[in-house]
């Protein structure tokens, strides 16, 4: 693979999937990895990030030097290229002179591979205080700014390079073909990672770890278990029993979509567990948001377990095969999260209603563990799964349970799923889901505001919706949706929903509010 040392910056991640657009399998290493750690990965090509240090401050990140002497070619990034120029015998000063977003950068690519090809003036995207002052021995410098006289360097013989702004970044226009330049001639490494080897490579590693056994899976509609779900079908077949839950919290057509949809077109064996009355059952007159998502998740675990134990029994009953394997949707940010990754903070993800017991007594199948979000939507389509599951949305596990501010009733989850339903089919038809993260929408149960309908006075309920613009749910803005968009949401909803007489727009940023209202 290409390792992306990981110097404490949010870049790494980014870097990595940069690196894997290009057709390169991608990890992230720490910076406290030693070089024999380094080279016991066999990676065919090292790229530094970028970090928030200046390299002569004391307790800044360092990499073990003798990395850079493991002959594997290395591109630095900010950080990491005035890390090599420190190491490599160049200097790095404060010069006083910082440069921070769009910059004009002067190339002259020489003999290097780097830059070849590029235009001479182009934009690129700075965040630095700190700049390289000398370019260590036998390197060539490539680039300068009027703010820095080594903005770039290579020793093409030791296949060596750094660029001191962000090539990661889109608003370097043209960051992606610098790093397929690193990547394709500077470590001579093919593009050949995609989804099709991704999966076949997965479908052999899953057959070899699970054996005859059976295994299960838990369905929760979102797209990385549907997705894990298809591909441990596509390896063992029925071997395999997906499990979904109806806990009554879900949009309207939810339900339909996973039983029929994405059966059809996986052929995943499905067990659907109507625990609608259950679940209902214990959050009546529960109001506190916390103890809604504590139900409702203790709930969830109880009837997956139950049909584990029904199946085990089975197993057990007929002399099949054991039920041994448990399928998770895990994908690679959480595993660089976790700590499996980086030394960046610790941040703290949240916890599915798919998040299962820690005490069960089965083995784990992650076929997803390595990958980014948008590579598992990729696989799923490759694999059939239709749009409306694929390209879904993110939805919180706790679902509309935690969208109505108050007691969940049969009564009000009947009329926030009408109001969802529609918001949500006119956002569609105005194109705009690709344009929003996500947009709850949420009942305020408790609150009556006083309407007028056809020359009556109402006294009903007011629905807020949320829509929300973000890269990773961790900050958010509100998203400036059209005028008429909303109109026609609103009219709608008060038109078609008896119960609701008022719609209002959230325009509060995360931080200060979080995405849901609970
Ligand atoms: P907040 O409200 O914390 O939400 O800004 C951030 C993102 O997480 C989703 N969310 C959840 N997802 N289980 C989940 O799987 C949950 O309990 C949960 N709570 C919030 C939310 O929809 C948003 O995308």
């Amino acid at each position: 693979p290409a390792l992306v040392v990981d110097f404490g910056a949010q870049y790494a991640q980014l870097i990595a999937r940069r690196v894997r657009e290009a057709g390169v399998y991608s990890e992230i290493v720490p910076h406290t990895a030693t070089a024999e750690e380094i080279a016991a990965k066999n990676p065919a090509a090292l790229i530094l990030s970028g970090g928030p240090s200046s390299v002569y401050e004391e307790g800044a990140p360092r990499l073990d030097p003798a990395v850079l002497e493991l002959g594997v070619p290395t591109l630095g990034i900010c950080y990491g290229f005035q890390y090599m120029a420190q190491v490599l015998g160049g200097e790095v000063a404060n010069t006083g002179l910082r440069e921070y977003g769009a910059t004009d950068a002067h190339i002259d690519a020489g003999e290097s591979t780097l830059l070849s090809g590029q235009p001479a003036e182009q934009n690129v995207w700075m965040s630095h205080g700190d700049q390289v002052s000398r370019a260590p021995e036998g390197f060539e410098v490539l680039a300068t700014t009027d703010a820095t006289r080594v903005a770039a360097f290579a020793n093409e013989e030791r296949r060596l390079y750094g660029v001191q702004w962000h090539p990661e970044v889109r608003h370097s226009d043209h960051g992606q073909e610098i790093l397929e330049n690193f990547l394709h001639k500077g470590a001579g490494l093919p593009a050949d990672w995609n989804s099709d080897s991704v999966i076949s490579e997965q479908i052999a590693r899953i057959r070899e770890q699970v054996g005859d056994a059976r295994v299960i899976s838990a369905l929760s509609g979102g797209v990385d278990s549907a997705v894990s779900t298809a591909l441990v079908h596509r390896a063992i077949g029925d071997q395999l029993t997906a499990v979904f839950v109806d806990h009554g919290l879900l949009r309207k057509g939810e339900r339909e979509q996973v039983e029929k949809d994405y059966v059809e077109s996986t052929g995943v064996r499905l067990i659907t567990v109507d625990a609608v009355d259950t679940f209902l059952g214990h959050l009546a007159g529960v109001t506190d948001p916390e103890t809604k998502r504590k139900i409702i998740g203790r709930e969830f675990i109880r009837a997956f377990e139950q049909v584990q134990r029904d199946l085990v029994e089975e197993a057990k009953a007929t002399g099949g095969a054991p039920v041994k394997f448990l399928v998770q949707g895990t994908l690679y940010p959480d595993v660089v999260e976790s700590g499996g990754g980086t030394g960046t903070a610790n941040i703290k993800s949240h916890h599915n209603v798919g998040g299962l017991p820690e005490d069960l007594d089965f083995e784990l199948v992650e076929p997803l563990r390595a990958l980014f979000k948008d590579e598992v939507r990729a696989i799923g389509r490759e694999l059939g799964i239709p749009e409306a599951i694929v390209g879904r949305q993110p939805f919180p596990g706790p679902g509309l349970g935690i969208r109505i501010i108050g007691e969940v009733t049969r009564e009000r989850l009947d009329i926030l799923r009408e109001a969802d339903a529609i918001a949500r089919e006119e956002l569609t038809a105005a194109g705009l889901d690709q344009t929003i993260w996500q947009c709850p929408v949420v009942l305020l149960a408790d609150v009556h505001s006083v309407g007028v309908q056809g020359d009556a006075r109402t006294y009903g309920h007011p629905i807020v919706l949320r829509p929300v613009s973000s890269e990773d749910a961790m900050t958010a803005d509100w998203t400036r949706l059209p005028y008429d968009v909303l109109s026609r949401i609103s009219n709608r909803i008060t038109n078609e929903v008896r119960e609701v007489n008022r719609v209002v727009l959230d325009v509060t940023s995360k931080p200060p509010a979080t995405i849901e209202w609970e």
